[in-house]
């Protein structure tokens, strides 16, 4: 049995940090050893009525690649065991995974990570808080991972109201972060294992331009640090533009992070690469107190497009592409479209806003960056000659990554795409979840 007697100080509830000392395996060997010790701690018999207990032999098998003598199934790569945990039609599922040293049991909604030597009657969810909250497109992504987003924060009172239409069990702070008394939410929401934010951007990113930047803005990521000392999860994701690198306090920044004792892993994701129809780049920046981030792999398959965004069926108003009122840019952009193209195909176009790639794009690539403002609109061919729409809300929605049942009933045209702009595309939050704290990878 494994040692449950060395609680971690201070800790509180049936917490994953409170278990006693693991094995922390460094090798191949020490993974073998760990993964034996746990899979030891699952008393076979004793949990079997309950659940379908994974036993040392199962440990074996998957680290094997071979079949487990126990329960029957086969393991031919940690793809295979993925497939086969994500499809398990029990209501419970206790699962294996070795690179993490983790074991996770899926209920019938739910998945939840523990890590070794944690018995299944002191499992607990990933527990986290959400700042800079915007939209909710981070917690959108946390919670598809499996995750339970405890308490949220934005100083925006439209944000506030679109977050807690879609997470109305969320505690949601509406006020700077700057102005959260952590000893008060902690209070409310006691303890949590993740913290995500998306500190203020627009003071980093490119798109502003030569607009002056605001240093205050660019140090509302030091909150993540206030947050991060005060409460210790043991993961944080903070995401932010690629620009983000080149601030002056960057280093400084993130060598606070580690001075809290967190591995640190930077990476750029496009969001192309985790089925997000939209080539958005951006930086996010994932810690690990226990082990060393993992890079986050690109989904395997076709990118999808920004024709699959797109409403066809008529629904929305064109009105002629060459009219009085157009500018002479938009018209110039239109025109090496045309002469790319030809004149049978439809194609999108960047009707506001500035762009360095010629002012057009395929509907077969994925689309450009989103941004705050009302950028793309799409073309097409029709009796006589071209016809045009702005991309509408849904369209735009669908781009992000959000389902289609996210709400967005408040504020108005302009405002819900300032808030789907800055939002992290869901998707792409819930594999950096995944690969950094395992949870729903088995
Ligand atoms: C990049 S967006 C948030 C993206 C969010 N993760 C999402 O997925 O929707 C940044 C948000 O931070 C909020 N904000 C800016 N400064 C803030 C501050 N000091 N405290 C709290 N919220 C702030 C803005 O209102 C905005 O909604």
């Amino acid at each position: 049995m494994l040692d449950r007697g060395a609680l971690r100080e201070g800790a509180s509830g049936p917490d994953v940090e409170r278990l006693g000392p693991e094995p922390e395996p460094e090798s191949e060997s020490g993974v073998a050893r760990a993964c034996d010790a746990a899979a030891e701690g699952f008393r076979h018999s004793q949990l079997q009525a309950a659940r379908n207990i994974h036993t040392a032999s199962h440990a074996r098998a998957h680290r094997a690649g071979t079949t487990c003598g126990d329960c029957g199934e086969s393991f031919g790569s940690e793809g295979a065991h993925s497939d086969r945990c994500q499809g398990a039609a029990s209501a419970e599922f206790t699962g294996y995974t070795g690179r993490r040293h983790q074991h996770c049991i899926r209920g019938s909604k739910t998945l939840t990570v523990f890590r070794h030597g944690a018995m299944p009657g002191e499992i607990r969810e990933i527990r986290a808080i959400d700042l800079f909250a915007g939209v909710g497109g981070s917690s959108a992504g946390a919670s598809a991972a499996g995750v339970k987003v405890v308490a949220a924060v934005d100083s925006w009172s439209l944000a506030r109201d679109t977050y807690t239409a879609n997470f109305p069990e969320v505690t949601f702070l509406q006020r700077r972060c700057e102005n959260v008394s952590i000893r008060e939410l902690k209070k409310r929401i006691g303890s949590i294992d993740l913290l995500l934010a998306s500190p203020e951007c627009t003071s980093h990113t490119c798109a502003k331009g030569s607009a002056p930047r605001s240093e205050a803005s660019r140090r509302t990521a030091f909150q993540v640090i206030r947050f991060a000392r005060a409460f210790k999860p043991r993961w944080i994701v903070v995401e932010n533009v690629v620009h983000m690198r080149s601030w002056k306090r960057y280093q400084r920044w993130l060598g606070a992070l580690k001075a809290l004792g967190y591995n640190v892993r930077e990476q750029v994701i496009n969001a192309a690469d985790h089925g997000v129809p939209q080539a958005r780049r951006r930086l996010f920046v994932m810690c690990d107190r226990d082990d060393i981030p993992s890079e986050v792999t690109p989904r395997s398959g076709r990118r999808k497009t920004a024709g699959a965004i797109l409403n066809r069926n008529g629904k929305y108003k064109f009105s002629p592409l060459r009219s009085e009122k157009r500018a002479m840019a938009t018209l110039e952009r239109a025109d090496r479209a045309l002469t790319a193209l030809g004149h049978s195909k439809p194609f999108l176009l960047v009707y506001y806003g500035s762009d360095a790639a010629g002012g057009w794009q395929r509907v077969s690539a994925p689309l450009r960056t989103l941004t705050t403002l009302d950028r793309f609109a799409y073309v097409k061919p029709g009796a006589d000659g071209h016809f045009m729409r702005m991309l509408q809300v849904p369209e735009i929605k669908a781009a992000m990554g959000f389902p289609s049942t996210y709400l967005l009933d408040h504020g108005t045209r302009r405002e819900k795409i300032k808030l789907l702009g800055n939002a992290v595309c869901p998707p792409v939050l819930t594999a950096v979840l995944r690969r950094l704290t395992g949870v729903g990878s088995i």
